[in-house]
């Protein structure tokens, strides 16, 4: 068991200004004729979506993708592997691919092509949180929630192997294995 220390990035009252600000910019860009279609990437994408849908006060369609691209570690693999592939047809539909975090930018770069070939009517993405400086996959975001720095977070549906999803705020998390006495590097993107 490792020991693990919190700092708080983003409280909740920071993130559900942010969830409010991007329901706004999405709806200025979208009609109200034909639902907007959400992808949400899971697992760390749930409790995004769900706020987002709730705040868009758009007719808004949902499906899930599950695509990752870590193992129980704080790297990227750099390969992304389909866990649970669309329910739903995108053909015609107004795509919006809903991200909790980009970070080398693979994940989302693979479903873009993914979720292309099923041609959508139209095609942008979203993500609560970017992190600009390990981008490595030059990939276009639409809508972005925060920038933050190079620091390894978990909350508000982000993990470090399967932990900490459920805060309700995004924290930077520095883990110390006990046995080891010495800190980790606190760099990369938990699983
Ligand atoms: C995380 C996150 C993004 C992806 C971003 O998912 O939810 O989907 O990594 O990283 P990238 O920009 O370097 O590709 P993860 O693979 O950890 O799966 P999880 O959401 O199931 O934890």
């Amino acid at each position: 068991m490792d020991a693990a220390t919190q700092t708080v990035l983003l409280t909740a009252n920071q993130i559900a200004g942010g969830v409010s600000r991007l329901a706004a910019e999405i709806r200025r860009d979208y009609a109200e004729d034909a639902p907007l279609h959400l992808v949400a990437v899971l697992t760390g994408g749930w409790i995004f979506l769900a706020d987002l849908a709730r705040a868009l006060a758009l007719p808004v369609t949902i499906d899930f993708v599950d695509a990752s691209s870590y193992g129980a570690n704080q790297h990227s693999s750099g390969i992304i592997r389909l866990r649970h592939a669309l329910r739903l047809p995108v053909q015609n539909r107004d795509v919006l691919l809903v991200e909790d975090i980009v970070d080398t930018g693979a994940t989302l770069a693979w479903l873009l092509n993914h979720v292309r070939a099923g041609r959508p009517r139209s095609l942008r993405t979203v993500a609560l949180l970017d992190k600009p400086s390990r981008r490595a996959v030059d990939t276009p975001l639409d809508y972005v929630g925060f920038t933050i720095p190079d620091r390894f977070v978990v909350g508000y549906g982000l993990d470090h192997d399967e932990q900490f999803r459920h805060l309700p705020y995004v924290a930077a998390l520095d883990v110390r294995p006990r046995s080891a006495g010495g800190q980790t590097p606190g760099d990369g993107q938990p699983s």
